[in-house]
Formats: C-alpha cells, structure tokens, sequence
C-alpha cells in the first residue's frame, strides 16, 4: 500500500490535524478500511451484545466516523443509537445510514454535553490512541457512565504499542472505577496484518 489514508492515520496528532485527516479522507473512508477486511466493529458489538439484556436501551457511538460501528451495533441488535463525531463530513456520511436516532458534532474545547447515566453504554469503535482521540477521552466516556454502565471501546496494535493506553485502562479497573468483563485480542484490518484488542469494561 502508498500513499492511502491508512498509511497516514496512525501518524496523525492532535485535534486539528485528526479533523483535517477524516475531513479528506470521509469519501473514501469505508472503501478503504473495506478492501482491508476491518473487523472490529463486528467484534466490539459482538462483546457488547454478550453482556446486554435491555437492546433499546440508549448507548452512546463515540467517534461513530461514517456509521461503520453503528451499524455493527444495529446488526447485533441494539436498537437506540446516538452517534458522536469530531468530524462533519464523517457524520455526514453517518447520516445516510438512517441508523442513528441523534448524530452531532463533538467540540473537545468545551465541556462533555453527555450527563452521566444518559447512556446505557458507551462504545468507541477505533476512535482512541494513535491517530485519533487521546488517552484521557477514556476518562471521560467512563466518567459519562452510571453504576452498571457498559463501556465497549478498542485498542489496534499502532495504539498498543504505546503503553500508556493500556496502563489507563487497566488503572481504572485496579481502583475499582470499572470491572473488565472481557477483553479479546483479535483481526483488526487483516489486509494489512492489523490486529486490535476489545475490552467491555462495566462502571462500577
Ligand atoms: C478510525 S475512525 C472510526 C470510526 C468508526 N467508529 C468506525 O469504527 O468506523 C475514528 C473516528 O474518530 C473520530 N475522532 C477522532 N478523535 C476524536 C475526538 N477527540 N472526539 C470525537 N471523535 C473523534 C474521527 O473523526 C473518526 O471519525
């Protein structure tokens, strides 16, 4: 592969230059991940939907992008999806699924219009680590749960090679903000040997 978005994304830092990064690449955004077999939508909504018992409760799709992950999670049967985006053009596309009860746009300089208990659970579907929302987004989303909430989010191996990510996540369970449920190693974008890890975290 040259000169494609993937090869770019995982260099990409900081707010601006990530909005510029799926601005340009939100036409072709799906094809590519496509051709490159991306699976951790599937596998995300697939953990979620083994820990859920009410499927038209609410959840949150944190950096839905162009509705890829809400649609994984409407194929496994949840029912209520609000969709969240950094980027307008990625919503856009989001939007001409019809899936989603509420899109919007999300401005990281002010504060988390979400209140906490708003969502059943919470998923971000490829959204944090390199190349896209940073650490402390995982903070937030947590902190946006109630007691019994579900947090489905996952970390590619460009993310896992930076332990921080990891480290805050296994953090939060060692001080007993959330329990994991599960966590599962598995294909990410097979079309360029990418693999990714899923965590279903329960906020305690
Ligand atoms: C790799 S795409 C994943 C999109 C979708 N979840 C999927 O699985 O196809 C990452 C998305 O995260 C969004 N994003 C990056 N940083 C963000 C932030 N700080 N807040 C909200 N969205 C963000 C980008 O605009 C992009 O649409």
């Amino acid at each position: 592969m040259s000169d494609t978005f993937l090869d770019k994304a995982y260099n990409t830092a900081g707010i601006a230059a990530t909005r510029d990064l799926y601005s340009r690449w939100a036409a072709s955004y799906e094809a590519e991940v496509s051709q490159n077999g991306y699976a951790t939508p599937r596998r995300c909504a697939e953990a979620l939907q083994a820990v859920t018992l009410d499927f038209d409760a609410p959840i949150l799709d944190f950096g839905c992008g162009t509705g890829l992950s809400g649609l994984a999670l409407s194929m496994a049967g949840f029912s209520t999806i609000d969709g969240i985006d950094l980027t307008q053009g990625m919503l856009d596309r989001a939007g001409e699924k019809q899936l989603y009860r509420n899109l919007s746009l999300s401005d990281p300089d002010v504060p988390f219009p979400v209140r906490r208990g708003d969502y059943a659970a919470i998923s971000a579907i490829g959204v944090i680590g390199a190349g896209a929302a940073p650490i402390d987004v995982f903070d937030m989303l947590l902190g946006a749960l109630g007691t019994g909430g579900k947090f489905v989010l996952s970390f590619n191996d460009s993310t896992l090679k930076t332990p921080a990510f990891e480290k805050r996540l296994y953090a939060s369970v060692s001080s007993k903000s959330a329990i994991l449920l599960s966590e599962n190693y598995g294909d990410h974008l097979p079309g360029i040997n990418m693999k990714s890890k899923v965590y279903v975290l329960e906020k305690t």
